[in-house]
């Protein structure tokens, strides 16, 4: 089975955000395995080939390009993937479905399942396959069921694997990983399966960092994991509200509640709200399943997190148009940053698309300035592009703005010459700081009237 070489074959259905780099860190960790990651979208293939990868995310290029030809192969060949591999992850996408029962909430499986039956009529030996996609709690076993109901005596076992990294940060999170975690069934052909996919991850991973636990656990833990990380971006969003109405400061109230440590200080940044393709739809999958249980509480009590994450959003608009005198009609707003978060020019349900659609509906002048994300931006906005502009160089887009809102944050906004940019805006300047990372009082003293999250407000008007 597969080049003699090499002592196993791996292959990665879906060649994303996950299966990219992934594949690229199981190969350059492995090079005795043949590492194979396909795609039905042949011009992200072909970027995965080249010397401009389809996605942007520090030190993927490094990692993809010592293993690429060597033992790492990115092809369309879905197929033949299929056939001469012993592992198959598959890491398609599962977006939240947009038609039918549970549209709005629930997952939209249909690429999964055209997967699970293609590799059911391609598939000629034994193989384990991985769940790495996020999948609502009990998918393993409709897999089950869908791969096994077949009548050559080919046997698939079936495994969730979650992945847990976060985009901007994926290399590093692959190399070292808080954990990795496989659920298996408890059979024996279950636990062989699990022993397998675990030895891959020995490879680098330290054993003790490797849980293993059954699969509807393992199903479960990643949309619990999601769910929780988001929660606190809501709870202290929520604060910031509060901090507003009482002058306390949100990036004080979080120091002071994340150094005990039973709470801790990560993910307590409040921000214009938080993004990516994966949090509103994994707790929306939640809520669905919980509903779907008839656990009504449990599906309102996580559906607050994305409540409150959409109140954060308009919060900001409509403080905006209410501290520029009611009206941004014909104003130049300058957003800087797209992309749901900094390192990435991932823009999936960033919040930057809908306080840029809420602004041009409201008639301002927006433009749009990001280091990676532009490209994408033109994509969210493309029923608009009549009323919105982009430059890559923030200077430029802030040129004869009246105001500039922060809304990734992205480490070169916090080096720029304010004092150059202040002086080619119109005047009164106003500065909104969707991520609280500049230095309020310099902005201020420069002539800018700035309003930063869950913070005193600093003015030069009454
Ligand atoms: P993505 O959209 O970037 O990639 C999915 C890929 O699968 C696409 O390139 C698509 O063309 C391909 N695909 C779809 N159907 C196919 C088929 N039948 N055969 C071959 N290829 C097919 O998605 P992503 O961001 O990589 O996410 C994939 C999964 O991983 C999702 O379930 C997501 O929830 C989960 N996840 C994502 C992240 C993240 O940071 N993006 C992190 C952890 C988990
Ligand atoms: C998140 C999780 O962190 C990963 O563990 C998970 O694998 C992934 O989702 C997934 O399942 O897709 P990601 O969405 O890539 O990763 O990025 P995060 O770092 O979690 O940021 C999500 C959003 O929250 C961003 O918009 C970010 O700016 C925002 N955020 C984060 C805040 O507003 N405040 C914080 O303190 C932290």
């Amino acid at each position: 089975m597969g080049d003699s070489k090499f002592t196993k074959t791996i292959a990665c259905i879906g060649a994303g955000y996950v299966g990219g780099p992934t594949m690229a860190m199981i190969a350059l960790k492995c090079p005795q395995y043949k590492v194979v990651v396909v795609d039905i979208n042949a011009e992200r293939i072909d970027a995965w080939n080249s010397e401009k990868l389809p996605i942007y995310e520090p030190g993927l290029y490094e990692t993809v390009a010592q293993a690429r030809g060597r033992n790492l192969f990115f092809s369309t060949d879905v197929e033949q993937a299929i056939f001469e591999s012993e592992i198959i992850f598959v890491s398609v996408n599962t977006p939240t479905k947009t038609f039918g029962q549970g549209a709005g909430k629930a997952a939209d499986l249909q690429y999964w399942e055209k997967t699970a039956r293609n590799i059911v009529k391609i598939a000629k030996t034994d193989k384990i396959i991985v769940e790495k996609s996020t999948l609502p709690v009990r998918t393993a076993q409709a897999m089950d069921r869908i791969l096994n109901a077949n009548d050559n005596g080919v046997h698939f076992e079936v495994l969730s694997n979650p992945e847990f990294l976060a985009e901007g940060t994926a290399i590093a999170d692959l190399e070292k990983p808080d954990r990795v975690l496989v659920g298996s069934q408890t059979t024996e052909l279950g636990l062989k399966a699990r022993d397998e996919l675990v030895q891959v991850y020995a490879n680098w991973v330290d054993k003790e960092r490797i849980l293993t636990t059954n699969v509807w656990s393992a199903e479960l833990s990643k949309l619990v994991a999601n769910a929780f990380l988001a929660q606190r971006i809501s709870s202290i969003n929520s604060i910031s509200a509060l901090c507003e109405k009482t002058e306390a400061d949100v990036t004080e109230v979080s120091r002071a509640i994340g150094m005990d440590t039973r709470i801790g200080s990560r993910f307590l940044n409040s921000s214009v709200g938080f993004g990516g393709s994966c949090f509103k739809k994994d707790i929306l999958n939640l809520v669905y399943i919980a509903d779907s249980y008839g656990l009504h509480e449990v599906a309102r009590y996580w559906e607050g997190v994305v409540n409150m994450n959409e109140y954060q959003k308009c919060r900001f608009v409509d403080n905006m148009i209410k501290v520029m005198f009611n009206t941004v009609a014909d104003k130049r707003i300058a957003l800087f940053g797209f992309a749901f978060k900094a390192d990435t020019g991932d823009t999936r349900e960033s919040p930057s698309i809908d306080v840029a659609r809420q602004l041009i509906e409201e008639h301002a002048g927006v433009v749009i300035t990001d280091p990676q994300a532009i490209e994408n931006a033109k994509t969210d906005l493309a029923d608009c592009l009549g009323s919105v502009e982009f430059a890559r160089d923030p200077y430029e887009a802030a040129k004869g703005a009246h105001a500039i809102a922060i809304m990734t944050e992205w480490d070169e906004y916090r080096k720029l010459d304010y004092e150059k940019i202040i002086s080619q805006m119109e005047r009164p300047a106003f500065l909104f700081d969707g991520r609280n990372i500049l230095d309020h009082k310099k902005l201020f003293e420069l002539g800018f009237n700035v309003f930063p999250l869950g913070q005193p407000s600093l003015k030069h008007y009454e």
